[in-house]
């Protein structure tokens, strides 16, 4: 499973980039919000340190400013993914964009058939937002695998993004059903380094090659 940042914060994507685990990345206005900077220069400054595909959202809602934006956005790097909001006037965009060839990644997916759709249209990623789904009493990744599901039986191409990920075992189980990709938030991957027994297992370690004077 190909693993995204769901972050704009350039020293967390330095930091996941140092470990080799990132294979994109995904951001959104609300994270771009944080870092405090101009839209797009936050979004150069991603584009430039990630070599994978980073998914760059357009700011309109009508289908043909959603597709001009989306042609500047494209001219900011050859790894930009368009994100488009799972609407009427964002599929038709979808639709338009993946004529041009650019990649779209349909956001804000909360149904199965909302993801067939944006897969008719011809959506490179659809993003499941699993963690909003459990926060409303939902199964967030029962969402993921019937989507799985149903691009199966037809071959779509188009690939699964897990998003709104909350915990490691979102990211657990993600990896189980097969989804192609899980978007993380940097402390959910920090979180899936932890176990305590690593810790107790490599204190004890430390603790005997001092107590024996062990020396390489
Ligand atoms: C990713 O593409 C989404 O924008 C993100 O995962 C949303 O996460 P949130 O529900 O924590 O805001």
């Amino acid at each position: 499973m190909k693993i995204f940042l769901d972050t704009a914060a350039v020293d967390e994507l330095k930091k996941g980039l140092e470990w080799g685990l990132v294979d994109g990345v995904t951001t959104n206005p609300s994270l771009i919000a944080k870092e405090g900077k101009p839209y797009r220069e936050a979004l150069k400054e991603v584009l430039a340190i990630v070599p994978g595909p980073v998914s760059c959202e357009v700011l309109a809602t009508e289908a043909g400013a959603m597709v001009e934006e989306a042609k500047v956005l494209a001219d900011l790097g050859t790894n930009v993914v368009i994100k488009v909001p799972f609407t009427p006037e964002g599929l038709k965009a979808t639709r338009t964009l993946h004529g041009l060839g650019i990649p779209v990644n349909v956001t804000l997916v909360f149904s199965p058939n909302q993801a067939l759709l944006a897969a008719k249209a011809g959506a490179a990623y659809v993003s499941p937002f699993v963690g909003r789904l459990d926060d409303i009493g939902h199964d967030g990744m029962e969402l993921v695998a019937q989507i799985l599901e149903m691009f199966a039986n037809y071959g779509f191409e188009t690939e699964v993004i897990a998003a709104s990920v909350r915990h490691p075992d979102h990211v657990k189980q993600a990896a189980m059903m097969g989804c192609h990709i899980a978007t993380v938030p940097f402390k959910v991957l920090q979180a899936c380094f932890k176990h305590p027994l690593t810790d107790i297992g490599l204190e004890n370690f430390l603790a005997d090659i001092k107590k024996a004077g062990i020396r390489w």
